[in-house]
């Protein structure tokens, strides 16, 4: 039988369009594909970001993607083996995933496995995650991607359920 787990990165905290929220867009998301699916999840975390204010998080973000940064995430990396389909979603913070999840994406092999990219945004749409995923993974079969406005994550669930149909979940 055919395994999937959910890979995904969000950030909690001060965010555009959507104020404060205690659990960040994308990861309603990820909860949605798990419980509709059955996905595991593997969480990727990082406290760098931790209590930052929007603006500030804005400038930090846009110079860790310029220089190319890496930031560590929690933990170790989750062993893959067992899984064909990877789902793959986060933000997209100026045009791509978070940095942190390329640093992820390092030490993980995809090869072989049906990878879905997804992203919550604010008009971006999928920006350059579905060809950054390909660049990350080029044995892998990355899918068309799946893209979700944040501030209509917390109504959409319907929206998640209509894309995996069309999945074959
Ligand atoms: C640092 C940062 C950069 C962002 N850059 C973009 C962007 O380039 N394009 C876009 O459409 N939205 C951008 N956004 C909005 C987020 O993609 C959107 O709010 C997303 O749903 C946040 O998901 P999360 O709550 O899972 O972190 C940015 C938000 C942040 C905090």
């Amino acid at each position: 039988m055919s395994k999937s787990i959910v890979i995904f990165f969000s950030h909690a905290g001060d965010n555009y369009n959507v104020g404060n929220i205690e659990v960040g867009n994308t990861k309603i998301v990820a909860g949605y594909i798990s419980e509709l699916t059955g996905a595991d999840q593997f969480e990727i975390v990082t406290h760098k970001y931790d209590g930052m204010a929007y603006t500030p998080l804005i400038n930090l973000a846009q110079e860790e993607a310029d220089n190319g940064e890496l930031p560590p995430y929690e933990g170790s990396a989750p062993d893959l083996g067992q899984y064909d389909t990877v789902f793959i979603g986060g933000p997209v913070w100026w045009g791509t995933y978070p940095q942190v999840m390329f640093t992820l994406f390092k030490d993980i092999d995809l090869s072989g496995k049906t990878v879905v990219p997804f992203t919550t945004h604010e008009g971006s749409g999928l920006a350059n995650c579905v060809g950054d995923v390909k660049r990350a993974f080029p044995k892998a079969n990355v899918t068309q991607g799946f893209a979700i406005y944040g501030h209509e994550v917390r109504t959409g669930k319907a929206k998640v359920e209509k894309w995996l149909s069309g999945l074959g979940h």
